[in-house]
């Protein structure tokens, strides 16, 4: 046969031809090991609470809470982000950095159940704990004051660390925080527990749901500290301010609207680079399978596909439980 317009040689539909060839040559795969699942730990609830705009995923008491976390160790996942919920909040988040604090004792549970089965991480931030809902104490005109938080942050490390978690994650997008959670865990013999940093964390619609999930009301908006959709370059900045001050893990934020940041973060550094699908990817994939206008597996593993494409190795998902299972059926 000669090669003209209607009979081309190059074919590349050859290696689409059977699901054998398609894996074989398969560039991008998803490892239930580097998966992350962010749970939600409410202070004094006894049974898990729902949380209507995140279907599947509930606010833990501390009970359900190890269940879930021996599941995740069993599902064969990576690891654990968690998040605690407060009763009581207040300007300066003082429920943050308590020994007895609902986020150091949800740590200790989750440690004493895991073992070193899987990582556990931290949420290290104030939003959860002020009762202004933002993610540092505020000034007298009411702006977020970023050194007088970073001494909170300082606390808080030293708290989580010395409550057993293995990673912290901080999310306040302070300039600094890096460095002074490194100093001060390392100030207190904590020289192990790294440091998950949120680089490039943008000030975002999707994180709409994960309000109810940490039961916040914030009074205004995060654009003066979390990063302008607009800009791309500025993770390439915060990126090396961040591997500057001691980052060992980088993270962009959230993952499906941001694969090009993620992208560029992977190609600039040599630490390992995680994307954290937010609330908000969960509930338009979630909403639209529920109306059957998707087909919610597919569209599922599409989306933690790309992310890992665009450079991903440790991707945090509220899907990683159910994904890691099948990935290890
Ligand atoms: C802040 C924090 C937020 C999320 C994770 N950490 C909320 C925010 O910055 O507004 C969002 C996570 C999600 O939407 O799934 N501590």
């Amino acid at each position: 046969m000669t090669s003209d317009a209607l009979h081309p040689v190059p074919r590349p539909r050859r290696l689409r031809g059977t699901a054998a060839v398609r894996d074989l040559v398969a560039e991008t795969r998803l490892h239930a090991r580097n998966l992350v699942l962010p749970l939600f730990v409410k202070e004094d609830l006894s049974d898990p609470r729902p949380i209507a705009a995140m279907p599947g995923v509930v606010q833990h008491s501390l009970a359900s809470l190890r269940k879930a976390v021996r599941e995740a160790a069993d599902a064969g996942i990576g690891g654990v982000m968690l998040f605690a919920v407060p009763n009581r909040k207040d300007a300066t988040g003082s429920q943050a950095d308590r020994p007895d604090g609902i986020l150091q004792r949800a740590i200790g549970e989750a440690v004493a159940e895991a073992g070193d089965a899987l990582v556990v991480m931290s949420d290290l931030c104030l939003d959860e704990f002020t009762d202004h809902g933002h993610c540092g104490v505020l000034d007298a005109e009411g702006r977020v004051d970023n050194d007088a938080t970073l001494e909170r942050y300082a606390a808080m490390a030293v708290a989580q660390a010395s409550a057993g978690v293995h990673m912290v994650g901080p999310s306040g997008m302070m300039d600094g925080q890096v460095a002074v959670i490194r100093a001060a865990l390392d100030g207190a013999g904590f020289t192990d527990v790294s440091i998950l940093a949120y680089t490039a964390k943008y000030a975002s619609a999707f994180y709409g749901p994960f309000r109810d999930a940490v039961e916040s009301e914030l009074r205004g908006d995060r654009r003066t500290y979390q990063m302008d959709p607009a800009n791309a370059a500025e993770a390439v900045r915060e990126l090396r301010l961040d591997l500057a001050e001691g980052a060992d893990l980088v993270m962009v934020k959230p993952a499906m609207a941001y694969l090009d940041v993620l992208r560029t973060v992977a190609d600039r550094c040599d630490v390992p680079v995680a994307a954290y699908q937010v609330s908000g990817e969960l509930a338009m994939v979630e909403a639209a399978a529920a109306r059957g206008w998707l087909d919610r597996d597919r569209a599922i593993r599409e989306t933690l596909t790309s992310i890992r494409r665009a450079g991903a190795t440790v991707i945090l998902t509220y899907w990683a439980a159910e994904v890691a299972r099948e990935l290890t059926a």
